[in-house]
């Protein structure tokens, strides 16, 4: 399984002029995973546009590979990509690493758990490990599904084929994740499968199953799959991510002197609740829709340095807003007044404890930061600089670097390569619009 990341690489971020030019950030994370999985469960040929080439989605692709789809262009992850599917019903027997990817580790057992004959196991890196699976694991149970965890509820995950019946489930908590392992599941199994989600979560899955000619619906906050005897998406388009175009972004507005555009950016409503609460900051952010390509809108954005003022954040504004969350604290720092984030006890069971990862970064750099149970308070009054632990987090790593460059001394982040996780090239895109000498890698 996967090694420990030991080499953590250190990289400084120095205050910085004002970021300046115009970028497309890397493909979208949770589109790219989807658009594997989806792809390998179809039948024939799926072309996928702009699949992201980093750490996680490569973990997706080589899971179809081992699972027995065909990738054109085995190793390299191309522009565009050619995946053979394996049909619905056709995954080869496997041991599966998901590295680093929780997405991976939760939507695929979905897949898995329906088929006429197989077994698998599921495992990944340290961070996979203190995971939750239960969550997937209780209602594939209730379907039919035969699966066991190590305490019954945390990976290593195996799975052994069996018939799934359609259920109605309640999700307990509102996670995209688990509502797309259900829909898969249910995609196999026999009758109706109707999910109620407490609040809206990003529904990708849906969009992409619905344009592969699947039946899903959505009403009153339940959505519904139908059992599929084929899936056929002939060709998936993945936009820029939303969430790697924040950190840009965030960066833009707190570095005085900044105007960034960034292009292609998914807008997919049920992952942009960031704009709405940066918008209630005061932000200056300009939104250009520029197209509706396989199902998901995209557009142009354009960030420029503003003065904000705090907020409160809760609620339904939270799945919507679910990993940009630590930037939202991050702009508190420099905004005028308090902030408050609740109700998000979900980010305790992120790559890391995002409550205490975050509050433990920004603390150190000489943030007022008080974390709660469910979220975090935060006063403004700009950000000293200093030192911060990636715990390799891809978002904390990232979060450092932003909050170095708009800190009145600098903050040097260990771990800054768990940044490749969704975001390969983060480093180069900073100082590409910082100019040089702010952005150093030692
Ligand atoms: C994701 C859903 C969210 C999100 C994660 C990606 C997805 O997780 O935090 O980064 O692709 O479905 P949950 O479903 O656990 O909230």
């Amino acid at each position: 399984m996967s090694a420990v990341r030991s080499a953590a690489a250190v990289s400084r971020f120095d205050p910085a002029g004002p970021l300046r030019g115009s970028l497309r950030p890397p493909a979208d994370k949770s589109i790219s995973h989807r658009a594997a999985l989806i792809a390998a469960m179809a039948e024939g040929e799926t072309v996928v546009e702009g699949y992201l080439d980093s750490a996680d989605t490569r973990s997706t692709l080589a899971a179809t590979k081992a699972l027995g789809a065909r990738v054109e262009g085995a190793d390299g992850i191309a522009a565009e990509m050619r995946i053979a599917g394996v049909g619905l019903r056709g995954a080869a027997e496997a041991e599966i690493d998901v590295g680093n990817a929780g997405t991976l580790l939760r939507l695929l057992p979905g897949w898995l758990a329906g088929q006429e004959t197989g077994a698998w196991t599921l495992d990944g890196d340290d961070s996979i490990r203190r995971r939750p699976v239960d969550r997937v694991a209780a209602p594939l149970r209730l379907m039919g599904a035969r699966i066991e965890a190590r305490e019954d509820r945390l990976p290593p995950l195996r799975i052994e084929a069996a018939p799934l019946q359609g259920i109605s489930y309640e999700l307990p908590v509102a996670s995209a994740q688990v509502k797309s392992c259900l829909l898969f599941a249910g995609l196999l199994a026999e009758g109706e499968t109707r999910i109620a989600e407490p609040l809206p979560t990003r529904d990708h899955s849906e969009r992409m199953l619905a344009a592969a000619g699947a039946e899903v619906e959505r009403s009153d906050g339940v959505v519904t799959v139908r059992p599929a005897s084929r899936l056929e998406p002939g060709e998936i388009v993945v936009p820029a991510d939303f969430s790697s175009a924040a950190f840009i972004l965030v960066a833009a507005l707190l570095v005085p002197g900044s105007d960034v555009s960034l292009a292609g950016v998914g807008l997919n409503p049920t992952r942009t609740g960031l704009l709405r609460v940066l918008a209630r900051m005061g932000a200056k952010i300009e939104v250009e829709p520029e197209s509706e390509r396989g199902g998901e809108p995209s557009g142009r954005l354009r960030a420029r340095a503003s003065g904000l003022r705090g907020t409160e954040v809760g609620g339904e504004e939270i799945p919507l807003t679910i990993d940009e969350l630590p930037l939202v604290a991050l702009a508190a720092c420099f905004a005028e007044g308090e902030t408050t984030i609740r109700d998000a006890a979900e980010l305790r069971r992120k790559e890391s404890d995002r409550i205490a990862t975050v509050s433990a970064a920004l603390d150190a750099l000489g943030a007022e930061v008080e974390p709660a149970e469910d979220g975090l308070r935060i006063a403004g009054g700009g950000l000293r600089g200093g030192a911060v632990e990636s715990h390799g987090d891809h978002r904390i790593a990232m979060l450092g670097a932003v909050a170095g460059l708009a800190s009145r001394e600098g903050v040097e982040v260990t771990g800054m390569d768990a940044a490749a996780v969704s975001y390969p090239g983060f480093e180069r895109d900073l100082a590409s619009l910082a100019g040089p000498g702010r952005v150093t890698g030692a």
